[in-house]
């Protein structure tokens, strides 16, 4: 099959070209040659190469400062996926597109008042641009019509990139003492774990025998992360644990857990990031590691 696929310079991204340039034809253009914030080149682009999927992992990921750089991440995160999905429409393809745990409040509890997972169909409400600017991207892909797989996930590291796990194994080397935040909870998901749910997912579409039928019964929006959950305090130790045992660390600092008033950011984060992933599980028959498991698989990598 021959694959459009965005951002194979982002975590993600390079997992899934990986993986799936084993057994497609991948056109991975990076920015120089498909930049996101041009709408024309992403329409002559689109024309030009006649995908037959569309995998679009590219975002604009800088939480931060999105909030100072709205307009741009809204053009990356809102009007880029759909101007993809319009033309994904009009040549009859699917879109596969990547959204976040950050398009909810992280208010959601049980009725005992403990943290509740969301599930799909849950109110969205994003406290920061970031999340906002998914959300529009979420809503125009809907809104055009074509057919389309959104997977929500959440924390996402790899041993490539930018991320939350390189950074802690920087700081681990460098300081005696890290102090993490330890009242925001979610599920760490590894780019490579995505990378695997996603080729199993698109192996499903291409030995089916009607790809529009397919579609048709699978087309909507998905929670994506490995099982469990945390906070980024428990995350970091978990890496320190492991990092060590795979020799990635001679030493484990000191780690101590602090409040988010205590580690203030200009984009406010939802404290529940727990996303329910049973529609996932039933829908695709995919078996999710918890999210110990895929960090092991990850580190064991390095
Ligand atoms: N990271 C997380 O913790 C997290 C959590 C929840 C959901 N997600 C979602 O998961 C998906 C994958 O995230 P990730 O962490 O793999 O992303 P990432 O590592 O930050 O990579 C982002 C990719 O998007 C590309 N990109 C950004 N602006 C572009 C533009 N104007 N034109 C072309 N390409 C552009 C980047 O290219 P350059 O290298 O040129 O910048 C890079 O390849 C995204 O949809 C993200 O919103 C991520």
């Amino acid at each position: 099959m021959k694959i459009l696929l965005t951002g194979v310079t982002g975590q993600l991204g390079h997992h899934l070209q990986r993986q799936l340039g084993q057994q497609h034809e991948i056109i991975a253009p990076q920015r120089t040659t498909l930049d996101l914030a041009d709408t024309d080149n992403i329409r002559e682009f689109v024309r030009a190469t006649q995908p037959q999927l569309i995998i679009h992992p590219a975002a604009y990921t800088a939480v931060d400062k999105a909030e100072t750089d709205a307009a741009l991440a809204h053009q990356i995160n809102a009007v880029a996926p759909g101007i993809l999905a319009n033309e994904a429409k009009k040549l009859g393809i699917g879109l596969i597109h990547y959204s976040t745990d950050y398009v909810f409040d992280g208010t959601l509890r049980n009725t005992d008042g403990s943290l509740s997972a969301y599930r799909e169909s849950d109110r969205v409400n994003p406290l920061n641009v970031y999340g906002k600017t998914k959300l529009a991207g979420e809503q125009a892909i809907i809104a055009s019509g074509c057919e389309y797989l959104i997977f929500r996930t959440s924390w996402v590291y790899s041993l490539f990139g930018k991320n939350f796990l390189l950074t802690m194994l920087r700081l681990a080397k460098e300081r005696d003492a890290l102090r993490v935040v330890n009242d925001q909870w979610g599920a760490p998901t590894s780019a490579g774990w995505l990378s695997d749910a996603t080729s199993q997912i698109v192996k499903q579409l291409t030995s089916s025998t009607d790809a529009a039928h397919w579609w048709k019964q699978h087309t909507g929006i998905y929670h994506m992360t490995t099982a469990g959950h945390t906070s980024w305090c428990g995350f970091t130790e978990e890496i320190l644990r492991l990092a060590q045992e795979h020799g990635l660390l001679e030493r484990i600092p000191g780690l101590t857990g602090i409040p988010s008033s205590e580690y203030p950011t200009p984009a406010a984060r939802p404290v529940n990031s727990r996303l329910d992933i049973g529609l996932l599980e039933q829908h695709f028959g995919i078996s999710t590691p918890s999210w110990q498991t895929a960090l092991a698989r990850c580190l064991s990598e390095h």
